[in-house]
């Protein structure tokens, strides 16, 4: 950790473990360190990063202003899976919120990250550790494959917990507006906040002409090599529909209940009400689709309550939005 840190604070860039999935950080105030970021992962410049910090008293200097319903919300999710956006303060370059009048903060819960945070001294500009538009790696495995040799560092820890990005919340506008959905869920933020908004971007193609509130919803996301289309309905629906129409090459993304039925291979991404389980296999599952050789990926969509949301948003996004209902 002191050794990452240490690169950290000379403007390198490190792989560092979070909760949610693993990012690739540098500091954040350090444009030409942000730079080697943008570079390393092929990201478009206008997608903005995530500044993490590791204690609630770091956000002040980054923002204009500390919203009055900060603490409310810290006490509640910090540390942890929920990034908010807030306007930017000029001390965060322009490259780091990609030129955006606001800036994405998030305090996270792994204690490796943390501490590194914490040694290196400085905000640490994160996005997930993949090359664009592939799953979010969460394993060390996966930051080798995609990284090795593309940044300074890479710590090796343990799988992340969560598996799925964190939420991401706007509090820019009247109206708190979830911009993506994480496993700090809608309905907790309600429970907390009151009324929060849902960006149409969330569960919805938006067409090429429309505005984006986030600039990473309109980027093809999360993709494997295989085409995959998400089949809404029950077990029989589903098992019914993969005997009529699978070939050669075709691959089952399923719930565990769906299992015996099925005569196709099959990856099971958890139980059916298991989004805790289906939210932490799920980016895994997506590489081994194309490690198998899989052409085309049959995927059993989760519901929308409670982590369902964020699965079910990053599966749409996979999918290229196609989706059939049975
Ligand atoms: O869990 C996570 O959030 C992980 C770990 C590493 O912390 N990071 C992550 O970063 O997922 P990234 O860059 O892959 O996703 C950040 C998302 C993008 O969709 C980006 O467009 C959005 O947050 N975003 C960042 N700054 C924003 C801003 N100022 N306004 C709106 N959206 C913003
Ligand atoms: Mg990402």
């Amino acid at each position: 950790m002191a050794a990452a840190a240490a690169i950290l604070r000379q403007g390198g860039t490190v792989i560092i473990p979070t909760e949610t999935v693993y990012g690739l950080a540098a500091n954040a105030l350090d444009p030409v360190a942000v730079a080697k970021i943008f570079a390393a992962k092929g990201r478009p410049a206008d997608n903005p990063l995530i500044v993490h910090i590791a204690a609630t008293d770091q956000l002040a200097p980054l923002v204009r202003a500390v919203p009055p319903v900060l603490p409310l919300l810290a006490e509640h999710f910090w540390p942890g899976p929920l990034t908010l956006v807030l306007p930017r303060a000029p001390l965060v370059p322009d490259i780091t919120a990609a030129g955006m009048d606001t800036v994405a903060v998030r305090l996270p819960q792994n204690p490796v990250a943390r501490a590194i945070i914490t040694a290196a001294g400085v905000p640490l500009a994160a996005p997930s550790a993949n090359r664009s538009g592939i799953p979010s790696p969460t394993t060390f495995a996966h930051c080798l494959a995609d990284m090795d040799g593309r940044v300074d560092a890479i710590v090796q820890s343990a799988p992340c917990a969560v598996g799925l990005e964190s939420t991401v919340l706007s509090l820019a506008g009247a109206v708190p507006r979830l911009l993506r959905p994480g496993a700090v869920t809608l309905e907790q933020l309600r429970a907390v906040l009151g009324t929060v908004e849902v960006d149409e971007g969330v569960t919805h193609h938006l067409a090429d002409n429309q505005p984006v509130s986030s600039p990473g919803m309109k980027y093809r996301h999360y993709a494997p090599k295989a085409e995959l289309l998400l089949l809404v309905g029950s077990t029989q629906a589903y098992c019914d529909y993969l005997t009529q129409n699978a070939r050669v090459g075709d691959f089952a993304l399923c719930f565990t209940e769906d299992l015996p039925q099925l005569t196709l291979p099959a990856l099971c991404y958890g139980g059916r009400q298991d989004h805790a389980a289906q939210a932490e296999r799920l980016f895994g599952l997506l590489r081994e689709l194309d490690d198998r050789g899989a052409l085309r990926g049959f995927v059993h969509a989760p519901s929308t309550e409670g982590v369902g949301l964020a699965v079910y948003n990053r599966l749409l996004r996979a999918a290229a939005f196609q989706l059939l209902e049975l």
